[in-house]
């Protein structure tokens, strides 16, 4: 594989390893990841530095960095097209995360919803990471100098975020960073909770019937599916606002299948509830059963996954370290020989 074809534009996202993936994860961001993998430069790592925010048992966190790593494979990235690595493994991030840091206001960063939603979640564990979490992601970013970067909607404040920072940094010390811009999915960008519906689908819920896990076998997923929170009208219908339970079925029924919201309609008229859960949960069941299977012959390789994050660590290395050494220079840090 060359280093880059400079032709191509450049995609970049993470996504972090505190859990088994949801199918949230996968149909707002991964699912996408996949499909862009001829048409871009595609770079997609694992955040692990972004999971320290939260507190996970350190044996835990190696297994769920491991085990997110052979997910993204076992999703359909492929390493033969895509840069795929553990943040970690290329310590550019942590360096930049720190410019990027001295860059961030204080005021900007209090405004971010994912703290405040995440502080309320973990009142005890309050710390520092989860204040400049942007400002890491931000770094991220602007290392590879991404075009496009593919997420759900609940990331659209951090990447407007990046843009802002990466835009004063180039006022300040001179153009060196593309400004990022959003890639969301047509449907999918935002899976609500199956119990819940008015809030999204997070690998952290305690409801494990809130969240499917694209680990999931079908038994567990039509479960999950039947007792899923509908309402009373029993009307298959789009109205985020009056029936959210039944908008976020279809929305997931529309990113699997691909058909539009009135098609769903059509398709459902005259039937009730019942036979509408059925068919979305098989879709899913159907969509994610060859993931289980790849997550589970690729877990048994583990030579294959640590050469595969080797080759992935160095080759992103060597890009980033291209503009941390940019960076560096213009902030006035003196660079060794
Ligand atoms: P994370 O690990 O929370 O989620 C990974 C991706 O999944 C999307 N997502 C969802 N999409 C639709 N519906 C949902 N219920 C849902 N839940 C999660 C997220 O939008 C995301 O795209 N901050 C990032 C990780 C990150 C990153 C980056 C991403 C770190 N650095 C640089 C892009 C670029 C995060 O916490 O994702």
């Amino acid at each position: 594989m060359s280093e880059e074809s400079a032709e191509k534009k450049i995609i970049l996202s993470g996504i972090q390893p505190t859990g088994v993936f949801t199918l949230g994860n996968y149909l707002g961001a991964v699912k996408s990841w996949k499909d862009l993998q001829e048409a871009y430069n595609c770079y997609y790592f694992i955040a692990d530095l972004h999971s320290l925010t939260i507190h996970i048992d350190p044996v835990k966190r190696r297994q769920q960095t491991r085990q997110a790593f052979a997910l993204l494979l076992a999703c359909g990235i492929d390493t033969e097209k895509s840069l795929v690595f553990v943040q970690s493994h290329n310590k550019c991030h942590a360096e930049m995360g720190w410019i990027m840091d001295c860059c961030s206001q204080f005021g900007e960063l209090s405004r971010m919803t994912q703290f405040k939603d995440k502080s309320q979640k973990h009142p005890d564990n309050i710390n520092a990471g989860l204040f400049t979490y942007p400002a890491l992601m931000a770094g991220d970013i602007l290392l590879y100098q991404a075009d496009y970067v593919p997420v759900g909607a609940d990331q659209t404040q951090h990447l407007e975020f990046t843009r802002d920072v990466a835009t004063r940094f180039n006022h300040t010390y001179g153009e060196i960073f593309k400004l990022p811009e959003g890639y969301f999915p047509k449907a999918g960008a935002r899976v609500m909770s199956l119990q819940d519906p008015t809030s999204k689908m997070s690998k952290s819920d305690t409801n494990p019937k809130a969240t499917i896990s694209i680990l999931d076998d079908e038994k567990t997923i039509l479960r999950k599916f039947k007792s899923a929170v509908t309402d009373s009208d029993a009307e298959v219908r789009y109205d985020v606002e009056n029936k959210p339970g039944v908008s976020n079925l279809m929305t997931i029924y529309s990113a699997i299948t691909g058909k539009t919201m009135d098609e769903i309609t059509g398709e459902f008229r005259g039937k009730g509830y019942g036979d509408f859960k059925q068919t979305v949960g098989q879709a899913v069941a159907d969509e994610l059963k060859p993931i289980r299977e790849k997550f589970d012959e690729l877990m048994n390789d583990r030579a294959f996954l640590d050469a595969e994050m080797k080759k992935g660590a160095e080759r992103a290395t060597r890009i980033a370290s291209k503009t941390l050494t940019k960076a560096k220079k213009r902030v006035g840090l003196l660079l060794e020989n």
